[in-house]
Parts: structure tokens; sequence; C-alpha cells
């Protein structure tokens, strides 16, 4: 069995690299499969979800390698068109070899996606898209067959705004002989990261970051190389470790262009920052909550919803009164009843928690998803005495070495184990 066991409370301060995000990270190295060769994905985090993804990739005969921080994906050779189980149910982002399968193979069978349990997490705008582009696709036993003889470019409009759909829509449409025209899509940076791969590797794309995106598609170029951008959650995590223990953390490589939501509600709470060649330095010595302060999560720009659990523990530990609400996943306040095991005092009435701060103490909690359990440190952070987080690999799902990240800051944080 493995633990985090946090010592509070501590001022974190201190300088942190922000890892490469994994958002970005993991429909880039489903993307890479549409071209011959190798792609190198620098600054490529490495987590429990890319290692999970390397496995899928594998699994239909991508040899992986990683050196330092670079990805090398060698995606010469598709043997195989069936992705095993296992990897596949274990994260969401499998689905994305939904469209860069049929895009470079023409089919795929692939388990329906896993991931983090923070609501229904339907597939259904995934499959509409695929099928209008020209897709057959089957679902039996909780397998997903899909094949195709041509994917076509279409003009299809997305009932609702998804990161993955659209992703899924972009890989497709990369390999579709035509002109696709995708509607109401995604706005998140991750979707413009991917098009900028997209578009390095000789696709022709247009629109990325605002909600229509029109590609060109037929895929011919071979690979080469790209680096991830910074995890705006990741940053925005540590950036709330600090707030909530009056620190002053220094988050080097992060992209605040990215991160003006939270940078908003952070100033607001009496955050003070400034950029500087790179460096995002933050200074949270006079951090509260005002009176009244409301925090509702959206689509981007809006208030990401990945950062709602970490926002909550900061606001669980400062003095003052805020309310959040959640827009997105219907089930993300599965935190709530271990943040209130360490003291915190959250009500919850519908999809809105009022968040009175207090001082809280050390408990034994679980990680109920990646978030949640990066919550869980930040409460364990700036509570009083000695917190174990069990399901670390929640944690480690998402965030590259957390607890030596947070020993940098002065945090006692560390992992234990029993064989
Ligand atoms: C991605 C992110 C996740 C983030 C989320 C919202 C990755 C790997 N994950 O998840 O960290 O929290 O965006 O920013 O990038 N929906 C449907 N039908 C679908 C697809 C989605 O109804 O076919 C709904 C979802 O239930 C949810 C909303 O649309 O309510 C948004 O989900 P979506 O943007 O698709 O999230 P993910 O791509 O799964």
């Amino acid at each position: 069995m493995e633990w985090y066991e946090i010592e509070g409370p501590t001022r974190l301060d201190g300088k942190i690299a922000v890892q490469g995000s994994k958002n970005a990270a993991l429909p880039v190295m489903a993307a890479a499969l549409l071209f011959s060769g190798t792609s190198v994905l620098r600054r490529c985090p490495d987590i429990a979800d890319v290692r999970t993804m390397e496995e899928i990739l594998e699994s239909v005969g991508v040899c992986t390698r990683r050196e330092g921080d670079a990805l090398y994906l060698d995606c010469t050779d598709i043997k195989c068109t069936v992705i095993p189980r296992g990897p596949a149910e274990k994260m969401r982002s499998s689905v994305m070899l939904l469209g860069s399968m049929l895009s470079r193979c023409g089919s795929v069978t692939i388990a329906c996606p896993g991931g983090c349990t923070i609501g229904k997490r339907p597939i259904d705008l995934h499959i509409r898209v695929l099928e209008e582009m020209g897709a057959k696709i089957r679902m039996e036993h909780g397998m997903l067959s899909a094949s195709c003889k041509t994917l076509r470019g279409v003009d299809f409009t997305f009932e609702k705004s998804s990161v993955g759909a659209t992703e899924n829509a972009l890989l497709a449409a990369a390999g579709a002989v035509g002109t696709t025209v995708l509607r109401n899509c995604a706005r998140e940076p991750e979707i413009v990261c991917l098009c900028r791969f997209l578009k390095s590797m000789g696709i022709c794309i247009q629109g990325e970051g605002s909600d229509v995106i029109c590609v060109s598609g037929s895929v011919c170029r071979s690979a080469g190389e790209f680096e991830i951008p910074a995890d705006r959650i990741a940053a925005g995590t540590y950036l709330l470790a600090g707030a909530a223990s009056h620190g002053q953390v220094t988050l080097e490589g992060a992209d605040p262009g990215d991160m003006t939501a939270l940078l908003e509600v952070y100033q607001k709470m009496g955050g003070q920052y400034e950029y500087n060649s790179g460096k995002l330095r933050t200074d949270s010595g006079r951090v509260r909550l005002p009176e009244g302060l409301q925090v509702r999560t959206g689509c981007y720009p809006g208030f990401p919803t990945d950062l709602q659990s970490p926002l909550m523990a900061a606001f669980s530990a400062l003095s003052g009164l805020g309310s959040i609400e959640e827009n997105i996943f219907e089930d993300r306040f599965r935190t709530v009843g271990e943040l209130r095991r360490m003291g915190a005092d959250i009500s919850v009435s519908g999809s809105t928690a009022q968040v009175r701060g207090r001082a809280l103490h050390g408990a034994d909690v679980s990680a109920c998803d990646l978030r949640g359990g990066a919550a869980l440190v930040i409460a364990g952070l700036s509570a009083g005495g000695i917190t174990r987080i069990y399901n670390p690999q929640y944690i480690e799902r998402g965030y590259e070495l957390m607890d030596e990240k947070i020993r940098g800051l002065g945090g006692r944080m560390y992992k234990r184990r029993i064989p």
C-alpha cells in the first residue's frame, strides 16, 4: 500500500519548473500516429497517463523511447488495429485513438474509455462527428469497433462544446479527403496546441482558438519535432498551494496568457504576481477570501473545471467566505467529504459549494480523482499535523514528481509504502 504523507502547516516559498501539459501531450501523442516516421515530443511530462498512452501506442506497433524530457514515437509500422482493454480502460484520452487510427489505418477496435469518475462523461459527440465523416461505429460488450473506406470532409456543428470531441474530429479531419468545417468547437489552449502540431506536419488548419475550425486534410508529411507547452493546470495547482500557505512561489515556464481566469480570481483574493522572462512570480502574503467571492467554472476562457477542487482546498484553508459553482462535470464535488475530514466548512447545494475558510487539521483521506487528489495535497500543506493521502496513483496520473517539487518549496510531503 502507498500513500503521501504531509506534515503541515508549511509556508511554500521558492521556484518550481512547470511540467509539460498532460492534456496537450495526450492528443499530440495520438496525432503522432498519423505520420510515418519518428515524432519527437520535447518537454513531454513523465506521468502515468503519458505512460498509459505509450502502452496503447506500443500495442499497435509504435516504438517509444524516452531521452530526458523528450519522448520519441516511431510510428513507421502500424501492425495491429485492436487495442487491448487494460490500458484503454485506464483513461479517457484513449478515445483519441478513434480519430487517429481511422485516419491512419481506416479501422480500430478499442474498449470504451475510462478515466476519472467526475461525471457521466459520454462520448456521443465523438461518435456523431466521426460517423458524419463516414465511419461506421459499433459498440459491443464494452468495445468500440470503428471502420471506414475513406473519411470525407464535412461541415459539422457540435451540439455542445467538448475538448475531446473537437480533438477527435481534428484527428479524423487531418486524414479526410476534402475540407472539414467544425463549428461550436472547444477553444481550450490544448486544442490550439494540437492544431499547431498538425500544422507543423503539413496539415492546413485555420481558426484554432475560435469556435470554427477549418481543416484541409490528407496526411502526407513525415514526422518531426514539437515542444509540449506548459501545463496550465499543474501551474495553477502550485499557485493555489502557495496561496493557501501565504507563500511566494515562482512558476518557471508557466504561460500566464493561458491562466487569465485563475489569475483574476487570485488577484481578487489579494494575490500579487508579475511575469518576467518566462517566470511567473506570485506573492500570497495578503491572500484571503473577500466576503462574497464567487467563482463559476466554464469552458475556456472561463475558470477551468480542473482547478475547481484545488481552489476549493485553498478557500477551505483561508479566512473568509467564498462560493464555487461547477458547470462542466456533474460529479466533481466528491472531494468535499475528504476536505471535511480535515475540518473544512463546506456546504453543497446542487452545483454550488459555499466555503467558509478556517484552520484545517491533518487527517487520513483518500484521493477520488486526479484534481481532487491535488486538492488534498494543498489542504494537507496548510493543515496542522499529519495528513495521509491514500490512492496516490490518481495524483501520479497527472503530476510529475509532485512530492519532490513540493519539498523543493519547503513543504514536507513524502511518498510512503508498506510492501
Ligand atoms: C477534457 C480534459 C479534462 C477537462 C475537460 C474540460 C483531457 C485529457 N481532459 O476532458 O481535464 O476537465 O476537458 O475542460 O484533455 N460531453 C458530452 N458528450 C461527449 C463529450 C463530452 O456530453 O461526447 C460533455 C461532458 O460530459 C462534459 C462536457 O461535455 O459535461 C465537457 O467535456 P469535454 O470537454 O469533452 O471533456 P474531456 O475532453 O473529457
